[in-house]
């Protein structure tokens, strides 16, 4: 593990990497031009929304800061918060010809809308697009109702955080119903749905198994049934069937979730339904259950968040998808431990930032290196004290010899270089015999490289060597430890 660094211990000191620029420099956004895009979001203009739900849907960095002021301030009351009813079920349940007619029921009603389709299932946002066209036709100079699609995103993303995000832009704009559909009933749409005040789960008659064929799961969400295409055949089969069900599931609090007949073609049964969500909403506040819902939907978005800050943080240290990739390869190739990866790659990330907190490296002083002109000479002084070298030899790398002189459980690491252009040569000539550096020994050296490195300590290389006998090694430079060269040794 003894091994010499290459540069000069008395380089000028140089303070170590601080701080960078202020927030608009960490977000390469423009501060006024956000600022502006907020106030007009605020205002209800309509643009300003489209672009506001791009740069959230597209993870911009500066989606951060705008969904923030989006939240308000903490502390301050709530403006009025939109009221958000999720709409699933199977694929062909007629889920956006009914949420166009709750949309139409809302307006009349004078409340603005936002709609938010939701496509786990389709890799691209594209397509999308032209449905969003069509269905903006029907309601043309409408400035009251907003409505858009999303679909995948990349790996970094969480669909059900953008989806919650998106409300929550909606929402800021003034939209006092927002209105997220889904197209099928996937575990992604279960999430999603999650996420809203309402859950309006459809049925429809003839689709085989019918209630069977709802996965699990989707069947406990919801707040409402709706039998859509009830004028179909089998329309009372399916309502018996969600009864029966219920039944066998038991409790659900005070709530017995209605089942609502309609023919959203027709418009036939929206106002029944809207009569359930009214008084469903009234349930939710008088009980205190809104509250609570909301919590639980928070509590899911927190952990969302968090998981994408450290995602962001780990790509900040240079963990991008090629690094992912290698990482991947080399746990399947078994020549890495992928829980030992992740704890390290974690505690490299938390290291960052403001408040440097570099986890506990279970130190101990492994051996002080003394810079000698000759080892013959030097050892003897210290063989007469009563040390003996346990071995010396030749470490190539850095054209120096070393004798190791055991002492308790440290060392004494007596160094004579090779030649004079050599780090120690170098340090001799500079300096005279003397201290040369400190050495700890840390049990995991990737560890304490990873999190000094995050930590913006100064490194003399941005790299681990390794010494004499196997052991792994890198350098602190002086002007990150108090003016010592500290070398960080171990396994
Ligand atoms: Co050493």
């Amino acid at each position: 593990m003894q091994a010499m660094n290459r540069s000069h211990p008395h380089n000028p000191m140089v303070a170590p990497a601080g701080a960078g620029g202020g927030l608009a420099a960490a977000t390469g956004a423009d501060a006024p031009a956000l600022a502006s895009l907020i106030e007009r979001l605020w205002a209800g203009d309509v643009r300003a929304l489209a672009r506001a739900i791009s740069l959230v849907e597209n993870g911009a960095e500066a989606a951060t800061e705008l969904l923030s002021a989006c939240y308000g301030a903490v502390g301050e009351a709530a403006a009025e918060t939109a009221l958000r009813i999720g709409f699933t079920g199977s694929p062909g349940a007629g889920k956006s010809t009914l949420v166009d007619q709750v949309a139409r029921f809302e307006r009349a009603a004078g409340r603005t809308v936002g709609v938010v389709a939701v496509d786990p299932t389709s890799p691209y946002t594209g397509g999308a697009i032209l449905g969003d066209r069509i269905r903006m036709n029907a309601h043309f100079g409408d400035a009251g109702l907003y409505i858009r699609s999303m679909a995948t995103r990349g790996f970094l993303g969480g669909l059900a955080r953008t989806t919650a995000d998106v409300c929550a832009v909606m929402e800021a704009s003034g939209k006092q119903s927002i209105l997220i559909e889904t197209v099928g009933v996937g575990q992604d749409e279960v999430e999603i749905v999650r996420l809203a005040d309402i859950t309006v789960v459809m049925l429809v008659p003839g689709m085989g198994d019918d209630v069977q064929s709802l996965k699990a799961g989707i069947m406990e969400i919801a707040d409402i049934f709706v039998v859509n295409k009830s004028d179909r055949e089998g329309a009372d089969r399916v309502e018996r069937e969600i009864r029966a069900m219920q039944s066998l599931s038991g409790a659900h609090g005070a709530w017995v979730p209605p089942v609502v007949r309609t023919v959203a073609s027709t418009g036939e049964g929206v106002d029944s339904l809207m009569g359930e969500i009214a008084r469903y909403r009234a349930y939710l506040e008088e009980s205190g259950e809104l509250v609570r819902k909301r919590a639980a939907a928070w509590k899911v978005r927190l952990v969302e968040m968090l998981r994408q800050e450290m995602l962001q943080r780990l790509k900040a240290h240079g963990l991008g998808e090629a690094e992912l990739n290698a990482h991947a390869e080399a746990v399947a190739e078994r020549r890495e431990n992928p829980y030992e990866l992740a704890r390290r790659l974690a505690a490299s990330a938390l290291a960052d930032g403001q408040g440097t907190r570099i986890v506990p490296l279970e130190m101990r002083i492994d051996h002080l290196g003394i810079a000698v002109k000759s080892i013959a000479q030097a050892r003897a002084f210290y063989e007469a004290l009563g040390l003996s070298v346990d071995a010396e030899e030749v470490v190539a790398q850095e054209r120096v010899r070393v004798a190791m002189l055991a002492l308790g459980e440290s060392r004494i690491e007596l160094l004579e270089p090779l030649e004079e252009d050599s780090p120690v040569g170098r340090f001799l000539a500079k300096r005279g015999e003397g201290l040369h550096h400190v050495a700890l020994h840390v049990k995991d050296v990737r560890s304490a490289f990873e999190q000094l490195r995050a930590a913006k300590v100064r490194l003399v290389r941005e790299e681990i060597g390794v010494g004499a006998g196997g052991h792994a090694y890198f350098f602190v430079h002086p002007s990150s430890a108090g003016g010592v060269l500290l070398e960080i040794c171990g396994e």
